[in-house]
């Protein structure tokens, strides 16, 4: 295990997350508007966090992820006055026990796990605060292990598949919003309690494409106070391909069918598993 990583409770994490910050997780005191932004890496976070930003009106603050940092993140986080959005890669079971005392609204964000495994393999690749990876083969094997920051895919998505019905949280996924982004922009607005006309949402859509959103990166890289993953502060590393089903270009025939037994063993009671059957 490399130096930039460390385990807590059988779940590896970048040191970016103190053991410290992570053993205080509950203690953390949340308020009932808090909206929380939660999602497994490279689902698509940094997409919807610029949906929600963008609403106009909506009076919220995005803030940096919970788990980013050290203890003095919670005192931070209290210094925010308006609604705050709070972003976190956290499963269900770590997640600060007040949140779920009161019901703050939650968006969990999902993501076609074989493309989650070629995004990430690239962030694992460019990002500095992650062990350096030489393959895709190497990756995938620790991927299919969960042997990756924030454990295995099939973990953190049953997680929080067991609370899909609760009415306080949303669960959007990545091929949704490509398919028909006004449609899904509209669903967020609606569960944040928020409206919006046509023509503001039109503005959104254009304002979130994948090429708007990387080509202004380089403008807003320069606010560190602006970051949305607990692995990075450089949001020029986000921007990739911004495709779906990019993993054809990476699987082998045999990776895909390990995948796919692993996939179909682990997700046999899942709901969730049917929406990821179109992206196979
Ligand atoms: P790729 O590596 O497949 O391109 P996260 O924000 O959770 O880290 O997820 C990052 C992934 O979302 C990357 O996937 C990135 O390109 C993609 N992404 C970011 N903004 C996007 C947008 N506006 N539209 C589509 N995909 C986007």
């Amino acid at each position: 295990q490399s130096s930039v990583l460390h385990k807590f409770k059988g779940v590896i994490f970048s040191t970016m997350s103190s053991e410290e910050l992570l053993n205080s997780l509950d203690s953390f005191e949340a308020r009932e508007d808090d909206v929380f932004l939660v999602s497994y890496p490279k689902s698509g976070t940094h997409w919807i966090a610029k949906i929600i930003e963008n609403i106009p009106n909506a009076r919220i603050t995005l803030t940096p992820p919970i788990e980013l940092g050290d203890i003095s993140k919670f005192e931070e986080l209290k210094t925010y006055c308006e609604t705050r959005v709070i972003p976190t890669h956290l499963s269900y079971s770590m997640l600060p026990m007040n949140i779920k005392q009161k019901q703050c609204k939650i968006i969990y964000v999902i993501r076609n796990p074989k493309d989650i495994a070629v995004s990430f393999f690239h962030y694992y690749r460019d990002n500095p605060n992650l062990p350096s990876i030489e393959t895709w083969h190497e990756f995938f094997e620790l991927f299919l292990k969960g042997d990756v920051v924030y454990g295995s895919w099939f973990d953190h998505v049953l997680s929080w598949e067991e609370h899909k019905n609760a009415k306080n949280i949303f669960i959007i996924s990545y091929e949704e919003m490509k398919k028909d982004p006004s449609k899904n922009i509209r669903k967020i607005a609606t569960f944040l309690g928020l409206n919006m006309t046509d023509s503001e949402i039109n503005q959104i859509v254009w304002k979130t494409s994948f090429t708007e959103m990387k080509n202004n990166t380089a403008k807003e890289n320069c606010d560190p106070n602006h970051t949305i993953c607990a692995l990075t502060s450089n949001r020029n590393l986000v921007f990739r391909k911004g495709a779906v089903g990019d993993w054809i270009n990476y699987f082998t025939s045999k990776q895909k069918r390990v995948f796919d037994e692993l996939f179909t063993e682990k997700m046999k009671h899942s709901e969730l598993a049917k929406h990821f059957g179109d992206y196979s």
